[in-house]
């Protein structure tokens, strides 16, 4: 499997207090690794170093050539509130500058969010929020998918369908890297999980 990101003593902070803390590890391709840790250890920090949305820490990050764009869902569910769902999804697909974004079909009935393709976004229930911010990440053909709580609110039934859905995304070679306060789902969906301990000892 080719190696898709590899950090190398990656260390962060803000405001001089060093949140993540000369880290080394290699995402491949095709697996799914979790990032675990208490509230304010680093766990969305860690996503947003390795998305590239944050740039000004110590150490190296190497990408892959063929990585492409990186499918991300960090801190919260990002969605256009004012638009339906429908049109998320083609906003999503028009700022795909790559035009990579093809939007699975399966999602929709993995989801069940079909039947509220005319509703707008912001009326819709807080779980299904979650799923379509996690369709407008993961709805790309992105090997690398970086999603911060991706199950937040979402119901056991839908839960199983998308961790399934992920873990068959995983074996045609998309690399995850998640966070959850779930142990027993990282434990389920994770081949690896990366403990951050950022505040434990204060
Ligand atoms: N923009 C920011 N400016 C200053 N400090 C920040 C900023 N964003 C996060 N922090 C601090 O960095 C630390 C790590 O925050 P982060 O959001 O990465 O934690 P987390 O593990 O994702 O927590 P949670 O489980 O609550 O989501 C916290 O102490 C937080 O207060
Ligand atoms: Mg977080």
């Amino acid at each position: 499997m080719d190696r898709l990101v590899s950090l190398e003593n990656v260390s962060f902070g803000y405001d001089n207090q060093k949140i993540i803390k000369d880290l080394s590890f290699e995402i491949a391709e095709g697996e799914i690794v979790g990032v675990s840790g208490k509230n304010g250890s680093g766990k969305s920090t860690l996503l947003n170093i390795i998305g590239g949305l944050i740039t000004d820490f110590q150490g190296m990050i190497q990408y892959g050539d063929n990585l492409g764009q990186i499918g991300c869902m960090i801190g919260g569910a990002p969605i256009y509130e004012d638009l339906s769902v429908k049109n998320n999804i083609e906003m999503i697909k028009r700022m795909d500058g790559t035009r990579n974004f093809r939007f699975d079909e399966a999602l929709y009935d993995i989801t069940d969010l079909k039947q509220y393709e005319k509703k707008r976004a912001g009326k819709l229930s807080l779980g299904n929020k979650q799923m379509l911010a996690l369709l407008l990440s993961i709805g790309s053909k992105s090997k690398l998918l970086l999603l911060d709580e991706p199950f937040n609110g979402i119901d056991p039934i839908h839960k199983a369908a998308l961790m399934k859905y992920l873990k068959q995304r995983a074996k045609s070679g998309t690399a995850v890297v998640m966070t959850s306060h779930i142990k027993g789902d990282l434990k389920f969906m994770c081949d690896r999980i990366i403990e951050l301990s950022y505040g434990v000892d204060k």
